[in-house]
């Protein structure tokens, strides 16, 4: 029987680290993220996302956060796509890992960007999760760089990007919330400086991924 993700190779899409697994996400599993993000992801006074999507109201939040979700999927081209995900712990759905692009076939960069449910913070999955999408950006997809940013009151964004080789590159200005400018710290790596994890990749699906975005002469 053809599944979803023989058609969209997205959907098919894992990569797994020791106890990590960053894979495809499913509708069911894009409901259980939705609930991990109304339980909240940072406390309710901060704002770690360039686009404050965290801030609107319970039930509008999840439904955004869906909507987010199935517009990246229809919107996925060879010239702009975003490989959004998810990520299991010890068979546990704990959070989103992102690396978005566009013009990649020419640029062969992206931007990563993650977020854990507030429990599953400060155990170390952040970075390993960052680890395994850098590691699989650059050995599977022909990356040459990864780039990245984080507000500079975001210290755990800061310390994932430090501790995997992202280097500093430049500060920006940019307007948070309404009315409220904030310090973005732009980050860049390149395959030399990544700082791989402790367990080997296995992946799954990446032949047709890679036609998906255009490589190997889709
Ligand atoms: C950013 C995020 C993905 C990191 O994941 P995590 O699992 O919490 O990160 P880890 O446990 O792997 O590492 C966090 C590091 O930050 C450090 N850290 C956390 N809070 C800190 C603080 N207040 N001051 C200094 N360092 C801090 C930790 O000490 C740790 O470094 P160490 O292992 O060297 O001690 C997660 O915290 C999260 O989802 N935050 C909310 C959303 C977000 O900020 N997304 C990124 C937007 S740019």
């Amino acid at each position: 029987m053809t599944t979803v993700g023989d058609l969209f190779p997205l959907l098919s899409l894992r990569v797994q680290a020791g106890p990590l697994e960053l894979r495809g996400m499913l509708d069911e599993d894009l409901v259980t993220l939705a609930g991990l993000v109304e339980d909240g992801i940072h406390d309710p006074d901060e704002m770690p996302f360039f686009f404050p999507w965290t801030q609107a109201p319970k039930g509008e939040l999840a439904r955004n956060f869906l909507q987010y979700h199935w517009r990246t999927r229809a919107e996925f081209s060879t010239d702009s796509w975003v490989m959004n995900l998810g990520v299991w712990h010890d068979g546990v759905l704990v959070g989103v890992q992102g690396f978005d692009t566009n013009n990649y076939l020419v640029t062969r960069t992206g931007e990563t960007g993650s977020w854990l449910g507030q429990r599953y913070q400060g155990r170390g999955i952040g970075t390993a999760m960052r680890q395994a999408i850098c590691a699989f950006v650059f050995d599977h997809l022909d990356a040459v760089e990864i780039t990245s940013g984080a507000f500079q009151d975001n210290p755990a964004s800061l310390a994932v990007s430090r501790k995997v080789g992202y280097r500093q590159n430049g500060l920006r200005r940019l307007k948070r919330r309404e009315g409220e400018v904030a310090i973005n710290q732009q980050l860049v790596l390149s395959p030399e400086d990544l700082v791989r994890g402790e367990h080997e990749l296995k992946v799954d699906g990446v032949p047709a991924f890679r036609r998906s975005i255009g490589l190997d002469g889709a």
